[in-house]
């Protein structure tokens, strides 16, 4: 165990060791997750606090941070589909703030949105109902109005995972869960939070701020193994603000089994896949290599940007992790199923508007966000379609809140195979197409630019249902 690890488990027994459960070690630490508290089977009931902690993020200091639990990232929230879930949430910083349940399909007054901030003191509860067929990952992090980003990059993210009582991959499946992460820090260990109206913070808001310093579930650089013939399951989430990672492990395809909402299909061989911010995917990587050996996972480069503000560093490759072989003989694969699960079709022919949303930087059909105005009316168990328009030459991923969607085509291009998303990139010059039922609960429910500088200032807007 390093000795970032001991203080990173002293300071968790010290402020909540009572709801939370250590993770087997399995060669990256995996987050703690919280402990349901509830005896009623089928209820879950956690609590949950945000504070300011100290915590040795990188190497020879510490840093102050906002914390879950006093962790980043925060404890998982494991769920079952058909749940009854209470998260008593308690706000011990000294900001407003609100958790936002990335991807979940929940009533209004659960989603966590600008329109519910938490002072700081308060208590809120979460009350909301798993719903059968959205087993997938998931996750959690503040949405107060204009302070997203700020938040974030203090500390505040968890993982929700959502299992299905009829999961079609083999248990037996060693799970890893990898939430990337990056962040930038001053020599004292600070954070690297510069004025808005600095040079940087002019930077931060263009590209989304990034960090030279890339984590993996909070570490570094960590080392997995896998023993030859193994196949492995991944869940990747990218929280990063506004870093993507086009991730590929030398060696290696991927068997790419699942995006935001689920599993699809059927499994989709890729030699690489691109995670823009919130994204996530399902990986089953097979143990190819021999005993012994070890690859590397990479994020390769992506220009997202425009030529101005493009990092210079931008064309480099950047390494997550080490994969390493363990010595033993190699297993025989286990056989792994075709189908993985029907994702029900959205008709087209169904839908009863579409949504055109031009995005420029900063805005959405030339507006900023305000709070008092809605952007979209739709009737409750309407089919729409969104047409989303990038007008610029800055990728932007859209996101919207409450109800996972179909992509129907990118740039004219019908979408291979469908697959639920919450989020979807919005290439630069190009437009996406994505077809979404308000199957339940009426509310407002934001859309945004996913790159939390851009949703901060005002890239975004509010879709009641009703
Ligand atoms: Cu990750 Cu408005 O959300
Ligand atoms: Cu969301
Ligand atoms: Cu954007």
């Amino acid at each position: 165990m390093t000795a970032r690890t001991t203080l990173l488990t002293a300071l968790v027994w010290s402020v909540s060791g009572a709801q939370l459960a250590a993770q087997p070690a399995a060669g990256v630490r995996a987050p703690a997750v919280l402990v349901n508290r509830s005896p009623v089977p089928g209820a879950v009931e956690v609590t949950l606090t945000a504070r300011p902690a100290r915590l040795a993020l990188v190497p020879g200091a510490t840093t102050e941070v906002y914390a879950y639990e006093g962790r980043i990232p925060g404890p998982t929230l494991e769920l079952r589909e058909g749940d009854r879930v209470t998260v008593r949430f308690r706000n011990e910083l000294p900001v407003p703030t609100t958790v936002h349940w990335h991807g979940l399909h929940l009533p209004f007054e659960a989603d966590g949105s600008p329109f519910h901030p938490v002072a700081p003191g308060e208590q809120y509860d979460y009350v909301f109902k798993v719903r059968p067929g959205t087993a997938g990952t998931y996750w959690y992090h503040p949405h107060p109005d204009h302070h997203t980003g700020s938040q974030v990059a203090r500390g505040l993210y968890g993982a929700v995972i959502v299992r299905a009582a009829d999961d079609p991959l083999p248990a037996s499946l060693t799970e890893r869960l990898l939430i990337l992460s990056d962040n930038r820090f001053l020599p004292d260990g600070s954070l690297d939070l510069p004025d808005p109206h600095s040079p940087q913070g002019r930077l931060d808001f263009e590209n989304g701020r990034e960090g030279d310093v890339l984590f993996v579930s909070g570490e570094t650089m960590p080392t997995l193994t896998i023993r030859s013939g193994e196949v492995q399951r991944w869940r990747v989430i990218n929280v990063s603000a506004g870093r993507f990672y086009r991730l590929a492990l030398g060696g290696h395809t991927f068997l790419h089994v699942g995006s935001d909402g689920g599993l699809f299909e059927r499994p989709v061989e890729v030699s690489e896949i691109l995670l823009a911010s919130a994204e996530r995917v399902e990986l089953l990587v097979r143990g190819t290599g021999p005993p012994g050996s070890q690859a590397v996972l990479q994020s390769l480069p992506y220009d997202r940007y425009i030529p101005q503000t493009r990092p210079a560093d931008w064309n480099q490759p950047r390494e997550l992790l080490t994969l390493r072989y363990t010595k033993e003989p190699p297993i025989a694969p286990v056989a792994l199923p075709d189908v993985l699960r029907p994702i029900p079709v959205l008709e087209s022919a169904r839908a009863t508007a579409t949504r055109v949303m031009a995005l420029t930087q900063g805005f959405i059909n030339g507006k900023a966000m305000d709070m008092s105005r809605v952007d979209v009316t739709a009737p409750l168990g309407a089919t729409e379609i969104w047409q989303i328009e990038n007008l610029v030459g800055l990728d932007h991923p859209f996101h919207l809140h409450g109800f996972q969607f179909q992509v129907l085509d990118r740039d004219g291009v019908p979408e291979p195979f469908r697959s639920w998303k919450d989020v979807v990139n919005v290439p630069k010059h190009q437009t996406v197409r994505f077809i979404v039922r308000y199957d339940n609960h009426p509310g407002k429910w934001m859309f945004h630019c996913h790159i939390l500088d851009h949703e901060d200032h005002g890239m975004m807007g509010v879709l009641e249902v009703r």
